[in-house]
Parts: C-alpha cells; structure tokens; sequence
C-alpha cells in the first residue's frame, strides 16, 4: 500500500518488538533520536524452563504491552496525536509472540488513522547502528542473535542481500547450548563470554571454515565438540575445566566470524562493517573485530549495548526506511516466522 500523502517532515514512529522474549516500545524521530525506548525483558521468568517457552512469552506480551504503549508515549514527552506511524516486528519470531504485538500496532494504527509498517528484525538489528552513527553505503553487516548469524550485503539504504548464513545453529543459540553443557542458567552467552576472557588458556576445537569461498557459517560441529570434551572429562572424574572450554568455544566463534566477515568486507569492497544482534555484546568478539578492523583500515560500527539486544528503537530506525518509500503494510499483515529479509528491502527512489 502507497500513502505517499502521508509524509511529514518530522517523523515519530511509535514501535513495538515483541517477537522472541522482551518486550518493547520506542518513540524514534527520523528514524535516529530515541525519545523513548523501553524494554521489559522476560529472563526472570522463562530461566526456570531452560528456555523461552513460546506460550508463556506470548502471555507476558499481553500482560506489559498496553501499559507499556503509555508509558513509552508519555516518556517521550510526545502525544498520541504526534505519532506519524505505528511500526512492528512482523518476523522472523515466535509466531505467538510476533502476534501479540502485531495486535496491538494494529489497533493503534487503526484508531489514529495512521500507516502501519510491518518491520523485520533483523533490517532492526541492522539498522541499530543508525541510532547512533551514521551508515555509508555499501556497507556490510554481520548479525550475530539468538536465532540468526548472517552477513548481509547493503549496497545502497534499505536493499538486503544475504550473502552468507548458519547451515545450523545460530551463534546465540550455540553459546546458550555450550553455557548449558558448562553448568549455566539460560541464557548462557554472558556467562561463557565471561569465563572465556578470565581463562588463562583454551581447550583446541575446531574451525568450521566450510568450501573455501563459503560466507556460510556452521556451528552444530563446534557444539558437539564441546559437548564431547565435557563428557570425556566427566566421565573420567577429572576436573571439569570450565573457563578453558569457554575460551576455546569463543576464540573458535569468534575467529570465524572476523574472518568471514572480514574477507566478504574486501570481496565486496564495502565502506563500512555493522556488527549487530544480541551476541554483538559479547566481549571477545567486540574486541577482535574492533583489533582487527583497526589494522586493515575497516571502519566498523557496534551499536551501544541497549540497541545490540532486542529492543523498539532498532525497529522505529528500520521502518523510516519505509517511511520514507512510503511502502506501508495492509492492516491485515500477520506474524510471518519465516519473514524474508532480502524482500522487505525498500522499493529504490527515483
Ligand atoms: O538478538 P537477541 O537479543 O535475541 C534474538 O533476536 O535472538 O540475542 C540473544 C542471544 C542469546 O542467545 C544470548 O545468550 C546471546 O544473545 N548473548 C551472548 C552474550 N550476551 C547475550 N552471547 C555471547 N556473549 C555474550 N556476551
Ligand atoms: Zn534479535
């Protein structure tokens, strides 16, 4: 759907993120000033399970979503009447959790009369790095979460190529795997990024390099490699050897992904490198692609930590993409896990 009428030079998006466990709404101007991003995470809750559990996420975003709407408004020192679209994660996601929020940008837009903007979250997680700096195009992005390791191609604003991904595993979900192998509550990733900066040396596992030309990633091997150290050790009564474990699981990661990245980065002679998604919080990856972006000239972009994990504003900063097209989604949109980044790329203008 067209509404080009509806363009206005100042622009706040009223956004909401609830595809996986938090649940989230910003005020974002322009698709760069954050006037108002709350987030209410679900850890507490889903650590008792192991995991997030798709049904109790999806109650937790009905319980918060209203109330946080308000207050995301009030917060933003703006009003309702201000608000010039209403964005949300459309996919991938939990299709439940996906749907609560959907629900309610719906009836937002509805009742304003306002365009809605259906938003992946990964062109959020990306587009995280507009928040704060600025993107040059073409650029290139490494998406490191809970459910996605990618390297997508931007060659100009708005336009998404994948030019690698997982064959299996995604980063986050590998070190959530290794923490619960390692004896950590979920999610782990914090707790191995920890242990593998304090330990003094590392276990040797292997590098899934894959077809030498490969920008894919694999991480299922890694996983069973650990899986295998740990139990050999168990089952022979010796000493656990935690931190070294973690610091051989990380370097393996993280070696991988600088390289990739790094290689796809002169291939496609891109101007600039966006790490992004919750693992870009992670401290060792941080500190060898900054390391060795610095010595090959690469100019790279780490959002701040509250824009790495899932929040609204990455999403208000993705949809002025849209905005600004003046694509607007039909109030019929559904969750869609399965939600193709390369199409939702912008229709070019001019
Ligand atoms: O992007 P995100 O917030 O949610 C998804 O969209 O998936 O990413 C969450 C993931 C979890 O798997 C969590 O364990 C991981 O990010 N994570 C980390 C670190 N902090 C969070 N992984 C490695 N090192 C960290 N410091
Ligand atoms: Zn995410």
């Amino acid at each position: 759907m067209m509404h080009q009428e509806h363009r206005e030079s100042v622009c706040n998006i009223l956004a909401i993120e609830t595809s996986c466990d938090e649940t989230s709404v910003a005020i974002v101007q322009n698709g760069k000033h954050v006037l108002s991003n709350l987030v209410s995470s679900q850890i507490e809750t889903h650590k008792a399970f192991g995991g997030v559990v798709p049904e109790v996420a999806s109650r937790k975003h009905v319980e918060t979503i209203t109330l946080m709407i308000e207050q995301a408004v009030e917060q933003s020192g703006l009003t309702l009447d201000d608000v010039s679209a209403v964005a949300v994660t459309e996919g991938p996601g939990l299709v439940g959790a996906l749907l609560v929020g959907i629900m309610a940008a719906k009836s937002v837009a509805f009742a304003l009369d306002k365009p809605l903007i259906g938003t992946h979250h990964i062109a959020g997680h990306i587009y995280a790095n507009n928040l704060t700096a600025d993107i040059v195009y073409p650029a290139l992005a490494l998406v490191v979460s809970g459910g996605h390791t990618e390297l997508v191609l931007l060659e100009r604003e708005g336009q998404f190529r994948l030019i690698g991904s997982t064959r299996d595993d995604a980063v986050g979900e590998a070190y959530d795997k290794v923490a619960r192998a390692l004896g950590f509550p979920y999610p782990g990733g914090p707790y191995v990024d920890r242990l593998a900066m304090e330990a003094e040396s590392a276990v040797e596992l292997p590098r899934a390099w894959l077809e030498p030309d490969s920008y894919d990633f694999s991480l299922s091997g890694l996983k069973s490699a650990v899986l295998n150290v740990v139990n050999q050790k168990k089952m022979r009564g010796e000493e656990p050897m935690t931190a070294e474990i973690a610091r051989g699981f990380q370097e393996s990661v993280v070696e991988v992904l600088v390289e990739k990245a790094i290689r796809a980065v002169k291939a496609y002679d891109v101007r600039q490198l966006l790490l992004c998604g919750g693992v870009a919080v992670n401290k060792g990856l941080r500190r060898t692609l900054t390391e060795r972006c610095e010595r090959e000239g690469i100019e790279l972009l780490i959002p701040p930590f509250e824009y790495c994990t899932d929040n609204a504003a990455m999403i208000g900063a993705a949809a002025y993409l849209k905005w600004k097209t003046g694509e607007f989604s039909d109030l019929r949109i559904k969750g869609d896990p399965s939600l193709s980044l390369e199409k939702w790329s912008t229709a070019s203008i001019g």
